[in-house]
């Protein structure tokens, strides 16, 4: 059941991949009552679509046509978020654990950024969502009302990523998760264009100790004592 809200807010969730982001950011919205958006998703579609195309993470120029011709949209649906890249379906195939670190790759370059940027502020244009991803606070949503930061132990957040992966066609070992998990948060963080980083104003969670509901309990408690 939502919680009764008269304030429509704009929340941001950052943090490193297997902080626990997507679930705490869908428990949340639900319990808002507001839209869920997954930027991580519409850098895994331009990586799918780069793949399917032939054009690799370096070539800027073959990147931007990329964006030009491409259309990707987000739609809530019965089975949760589902993202459509023209006009098909690619939320399973997105998750593949290859496009990981080819999202990683192609969200380094500023041409894939800009592109993205405008559709993700259209997509938390009408306010009372919930936004998860790297830049969200420090970039794309700057003007947020709550901001968060998720965070957790490295091997923990590896564990996680594992269990998450369990059942994929290439699903890899703990060690491999592990080493892939750094290398991404490595290029993520260390990237010229908006790279992974907390917000100043942002509030800082550490989850390795704490269940998802204490998590979101955490961050309610902070919403509700917004004016
Ligand atoms: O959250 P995720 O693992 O689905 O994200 C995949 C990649 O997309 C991540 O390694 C970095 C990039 N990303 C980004 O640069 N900025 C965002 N706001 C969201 C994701």
């Amino acid at each position: 059941m939502a919680e009764e809200s008269s304030k429509a807010l704009v929340v941001t969730i950052d943090g490193p991949s297997g902080a626990g982001k997507t679930s705490v950011s869908k428990l949340l919205a639900q319990k808002l009552g507001y839209r869920y958006i997954d930027t991580g998703a519409l850098y895994r579609a331009i990586a799918l679509a780069a793949r399917q195309q032939g054009v690799s993470a370096d070539d800027e120029s073959g990147l931007a046509e990329l964006c030009l011709r491409l259309t990707i949209d987000l739609k809530s649906s019965d089975s949760g978020l589902r993202v459509i890249l023209d006009r098909t379906d690619v939320t399973d195939a997105i998750r593949e654990p290859h496009i990981s670190m080819l999202a990683s790759a192609v969200s380094a370059q500023p041409v894939v950024r800009s592109y993205l940027l405008s559709l993700q502020r259209a997509l938390a244009s009408k306010k009372n969502v919930v936004a998860e991803g790297r830049d969200m606070g420090t970039v794309v949503l700057p003007w947020a009302d709550a901001k968060f930061f998720l965070d957790a132990d490295p091997r923990i957040r590896a564990q996680r990523r594992f269990e998450e992966l369990r059942g994929h066609n290439d699903a890899p070992d703990l060690e491999s998760v592990e080493k892939d998990m750094l290398l991404r948060d490595k290029n993520d963080s260390t990237r010229a264009v908006a790279p992974l980083e907390p917000a100043s104003d942002a509030i800082r969670i550490d989850s390795t100790r704490l269940s998802l509901q204490q998590v979101v309990d955490c961050m309610l408690d902070h919403i509700r004592r917004i004016p």
